[in-house]
C-alpha cells in the first residue's frame, strides 16, 4: 500500500514537545497496521518568521498541499506579538487554512468520566458531555474586507467586515448536518441574528440546507444565549454549528467544561488535505519545561486517522488507550487533581503508547 505523507508542523512554544509525542503514537498506528506514514518537518509560525522573514514559508505551504494531512503543533509567543499583522505566527496558521481550502474546523468537547473533577463547574453539569463545535473556518471577520486601521479626518478608525456569502454558509451547514445524523441527531446553529443582518442570512440557509435533513432536529440561539447555556446546561448540545469568531469563542469556552484546554483536539477539513491540531495555543510560559499536556495533540492523530485515513479502529484505540491512562490516574499538571499522579509530557505520551502496544489485534 502506499505511504500517507504526512506534513509535520510543530510550531513555536510546545508545540516541538506535544508533537513529538503525538508522532510516537503514529508510530505505534503504523508498527500495528503495516500502515507507512511518510513525515516530512516544516517551519510555521514564529520559528519561520525568524529563519525566512514569514510565518509560512512557500516551502511549507508546498510541503501541506503535497500531503494527505497535516499535523500542526502550535504558533505564536510573546517574542513575535510586536510584529505587523502581515507576518505574525498567527498568519501562518490562517494561510495555511486558507491556502488548504479548510472551510471547517471540528472541535469534540469530551468529558472524561475521570477528568470530571478537573473541570471547574459541578459535575452533575459536565458528566457525559460529549457535544462537537463546528466553526466555519474561512470567512467572517477573518478573512473580510475591508479591514485594518486607518487615519480619517485626522483620527484612527479600526474596521473589520464580517462577511458570508451564501455558498460558504450553505458547505458548512452541510457539513454540519452530515456530522450530526451520525451522531444524536440534534443541531444548533448559533448566530447573532437579532443584530446582525449577516447572521440572519446565516440562520435562512443553514435552516434551508436543514430541509434536506427531516431526521436532524435543528435549531437556532443567539450567541450571546449560547455562551450562557454552555455552561448552565451543556448536556442540550450535540453538535453546534457557528461563524468563525462565534466559534473561536465559544470553542475556548466550551474546552472548559472538560477540566482543560488541554484535551481538545481538532480537524479542518474542506479539501484533499486536512489539518489536525490541538485546539490550545504554544503556551510559551510552559515552553521547554517537559509538562505540558500532549493528550490534545495526540487525541488529534486519532481525529486524523478517522478522517483522513478512513482508519476507525486505530482512532478508537488511541482514544481507548487514553482513557486508560486517565482512568489509572495519571494526569499532566493542567488535569491534576488530589491524588493524581503527576507525570510530564514524555512520560504521558509513553504511557499511552504502552497502552496501545499492549491492545491485541
Ligand atoms: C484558534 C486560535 C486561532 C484562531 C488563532 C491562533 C489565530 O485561537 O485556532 O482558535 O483565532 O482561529
Ligand atoms: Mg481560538
Amino acid at each position: 500500500m502506499k505511504p500517507y505523507r504526512i506534513a509535520v508542523l510543530p510550531g513555536d512554544g510546545i508545540g516541538p514537545e506535544i508533537v513529538r509525542e503525538a508522532v510516537k503514537v503514529l508510530g505505534v498506528v503504523a508498527e500495528r497496521t503495516g500502515v507507512r506514514f511518510d513525515l516530512h518537518e516544516g517551519l510555521v509560525g514564529g520559528g519561520a518568521y525568524d529563519r525566512f522573514g514569514t510565518p509560512l514559508p512557500d516551502e511549507t505551504m508546498q510541503l501541506a498541499l503535497a500531503s494527505d494531512a497535516v499535523l500542526l503543533g502550535a504558533v505564536g509567543g510573546p517574542k513575535w506579538e510586536s510584529l505587523d499583522y502581515s507576518v505574525r505566527p498567527e498568519r501562518g496558521l490562517l494561510g495555511l487554512r486558507s491556502g488548504l481550502g479548510l472551510y471547517a474546523n471540528l472541535r469534540p468537547v469530551v468529558v472524561f468520566e475521570d477528568l470530571i473533577d478537573a473541570s471547574p463547574l459541578k459535575p452533575d453539569v459536565v458528566r457525559g458531555i460529549d457535544l462537537m463545535i463546528v466553526r466555519e473556518l474561512l470567512g467572517d471577520a477573518y478573512f473580510g474586507k475591508p479591514r485594518g486601521v486607518r487615519i480619517e479626518n485626522g483620527l484612527r478608525i479600526g474596521i473589520n467586515t464580517m462577511v458570508y456569502t451564501e455558498e460558504e454558509i450553505r458547505r458548512i451547514a452541510k457539513t454540519a448536518f452530515d456530522l450530526a445524523q451520525t451522531r444524536r441527531k440534534k443541531l444548533l446553529s448559533v448566530d447573532k441574528a437579532n443584530v446582525l443582518e449577516m447572521t440572519e442570512l446565516w440562520r435562512d440557509v443553514v435552516t434551508e440546507v436543514g430541509r434536506d435533513y427531516p431526521e436532524v432536529e435543528l435549531r437556532h440561539m443567539y450567541v450571546d444565549n449560547c455562551a450562557m447555556q454552555l455552561i448552565r446546561n451543556p448536556g442540550q448540545f450535540d453538535v453546534i454549528v457557528t461563524t468563525n469568531m462565534f466559534g473561536d469563542i465559544l470553542s475556548d469556552e466550551a474546552s472548559m467544561l472538560t477540566g482543560s484546554l488541554g484535551m481538545i483536539p481538532s480537524a479542518s477539513l474542506g479539501a484533499k488535505t486536512a489539518m489536525y491540531e490541538p485546539s490550545h495555543g504554544s503556551a510559551p510560559d510552559i515552553a521547554g519545561k517537559g509538562i505540558a499536556n500532549p493528550l490534545a495533540t495526540i487525541l488529534s492523530v486519532a481525529m486524523m486517522l478517522r478522517h483522513s485515513f478512513d482508519r476507525t479502529a486505530e482512532a478508537d484505540q488511541i482514544e481507548k488507550a487514553v482513557r486508560m491512562v486517565l482512568k489509572e490516574g495519571f494526569r499532566t499538571e493542567d488535569i491534576s487533581q488530589a491524588g493524581a499522579r503527576i507525570v510530564g509530557t514524555t512520560e504521558m505520551g509513553d504511557l499511552v503508547v504502552e497502552r496501545l502496544r499492549a491492545f491485541s489485534g
